[in-house]
C-alpha cells in the first residue's frame, strides 16, 4: 500500500490475550500469608515480647473482597508464591538464546489480535511493547517481539505504569495520523507478580499476570469489523503516592533492613480518593471536546484496580450507578494487571456492541497517570 492511499485515520483492527493457565484464590492466598505471619511472629518471638517489634497481623479473604472485589488472581508461578518460605514467583533463568518469558506471553496475544485481524506480520510496521515492568533493561522487549512474530520495522519499550497500554494506543494512533506507519501492535506482557510484595498485607492481593495486545490501524487497510478510533488524551501529574524504587541505581542492598520500597508500595486511599476525580474529570472534559454525550457512552471499559474506584467513576460519567454491561469487570478473576486490564475487559466484552455504539477504555494509575480512547463500532 503506497503513503498516498492511507487515510491517516488510526482505528483499532482486533485484541488478543495471554491468560496463565495457573489461578490463586483469595483463600490460597491469604492461608498462605496467614502462615508466613505465624512464621514471622514465632521467629521473632522475643522482639515481640519485649515490645522492640510489633507482630504481624493476618490478612483476610473478607477483607479483600468488600475492599477490592478481587475474588482471584492469574499468575505465572503459582507454588513459589504460595510458599510461605518463598513468596515470590521464580522460573529457571532462560539462555539468551531462548524467547524471554515477557516476550513468550507477549507474542501469544499478540498472534491472537494479528489473526483476528487477518495480518500477516511482515505487513506490520511497528511494535510498542507498553507494560509496567520490563524484565531487563535492554535489549528492549519490543525488539524481541518484533523478531519472534517477524516483523520487518521497528520497536521500543514504554512504561507509563497502569496507563502503558494506553498511552501507547496513542503513540501507535500518531504514528498512524502522521503517515508513518499503517500497522502498529501494543504489546502489554505485565508480569505483575514479580513486582508485588506477596508478604505486605496492605497490598499482597492487588496483582495478577496476563498479556495483552491491541492492533492500531490504518483505517484504509483495516479489517470491515473494526473500531474507530474518535480521540484519545494521555495526562500525568506527579505523585508518590505508587512508587517502586526498584532499579539499576537503586538496588536492594543486603545491608538495607527495609528493602520493601524496592516492591510496589501505595498509600491506597490517597490513590482512591485523587485519582476517582482527576480520571471523572479527564473524561467528561474530553468527551465534550470530541462531542460525545457521555451518558449517551454504551460501555465503558475502564481500569481494573477496585471495584469502588470504577462504580464511582463510571456514576460521574454516566450520571447513574453503572451496571456490569455499561461497566464491565474482569478484576474479580484477573486482580489488577495494571495496564492490561481495561484492554482485557475491551477484549472479553465488545464483540456484543453493535454498528455505531460508540465506548470508552480508560486507564489510570501510578505516576499518576491517565489514559482515553475513545472508540465507535464501525461494523
Ligand atoms: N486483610 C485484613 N485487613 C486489612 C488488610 C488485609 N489484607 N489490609 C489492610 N487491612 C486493614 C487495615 O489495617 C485497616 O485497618 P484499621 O482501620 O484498623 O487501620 C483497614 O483494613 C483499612 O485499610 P485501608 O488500607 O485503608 O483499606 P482500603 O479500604 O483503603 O482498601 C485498597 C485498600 C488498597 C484496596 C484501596 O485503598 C484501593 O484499592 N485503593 C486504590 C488502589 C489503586 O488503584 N492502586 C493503583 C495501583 S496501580
Amino acid at each position: 500500500m503506497s503513503p498516498d492511499t492511507l487515510s491517516q485515520r488510526p482505528v483499532i483492527s482486533a485484541t488478543g490475550l495471554f491468560t496463565p493457565e495457573q489461578s490463586i484464590t483469595n483463600e490460597e492466598l491469604v492461608e498462605s500469608f496467614n502462615a508466613f505471619v505465624d512464621r514471622h511472629n514465632d521467629e521473632r518471638a522475643d522482639l515481640i515480647a519485649s515490645g522492640e517489634e510489633e507482630p504481624l497481623t493476618y490478612s483476610s479473604v473478607e477483607f479483600i473482597e468488600k475492599a477490592s472485589g478481587i475474588k482471584a488472581r492469574h499468575v505465572m508461578s503459582k507454588v513459589p508464591i504460595l510458599d510461605p518460605g518463598v513468596m515470590e514467583p521464580r522460573w529457571d533463568e532462560r539462555p539468551n538464546g531462548e524467547l524471554s518469558i515477557m516476550a513468550e506471553i507477549g507474542v501469544i496475544a499478540a498472534r491472537e489480535a494479528l489473526e483476528r485481524a487477518g495480518r500477516k506480520p511482515e505487513d506490520v510496521d511497528a511494535v510498542l511493547c507498553a507494560a509496567s515492568n520490563m524484565q531487563r533493561a535492554y535489549p528492549a522487549m519490543a525488539i524481541e517481539i518484533q523478531q519472534a512474530l517477524g516483523i520487518d520495522g521497528f520497536g521500543f519499550d514504554m512504561n507509563v505504569a497502569c496507563s502503558s497500554a494506553t498511552f501507547g494506543i496513542q503513540t501507535a494512533a500518531d504514528y498512524v495520523r502522521a503517515g508513518n506507519a499503517k500497522s502498529v501492535l501494543v504489546v502489554s506482557p505485565e508480569i505483575t507478580s514479580g513486582h508485588l510484595n506477596w508478604r505486605d498485607r496492605d497490598s499482597h492481593f492487588i496483582f495478577g499476570d496476563v498479556a495483552t495486545a491491541v492492533l492500531v490501524e490504518d483505517a484504509a487497510i483495516a479489517p470491515d469489523e473494526h473500531w474507530d478510533i474518535l480521540g484519545t488524551k494521555l495526562k500525568t501529574v506527579f505523585s508518590n503516592n505508587i512508587r517502586n524504587n526498584f532499579g539499576f541505581l537503586n538496588r536492594a542492598h543486603p545491608e538495607t533492613a527495609d528493602e520493601a520500597d524496592k516492591l510496589f508500595v501505595q498509600e491506597g486511599r490517597k490513590v482512591f480518593k485523587e485519582v476517582v476525580p482527576m480520571v471523572a474529570q479527564m473524561i467528561l472534559d474530553e468527551a465534550e471536546r470530541l462531542g460525545i454525550d457521555p451518558k449517551a457512552l454504551r460501555r465503558m471499559w475502564l481500569h481494573q484496580a477496585n471495584a469502588g474506584m470504577n462504580r464511582l467513576i463510571a456514576q460521574k460519567v454516566l450520571g447513574h450507578e453503572a451496571n456490569e454491561d455499561e461497566s464491565p469487570t474482569v478484576l474479580d478473576t484477573y486482580g489488577n494487571t495494571s495496564s492490561a486490564g481495561s484492554i482485557i475487559a475491551f477484549h472479553l466484552h465488545s464483540d456484543d456492541l453493535t454498528a455505531g455504539d460508540a465506548g470508552l477504555i480508560c486507564s489510570f494509575g501510578a505516576g499518576y497517570s491517565a489514559g482515553t480512547v475513545f472508540v465507535r463500532k464501525a461494523a
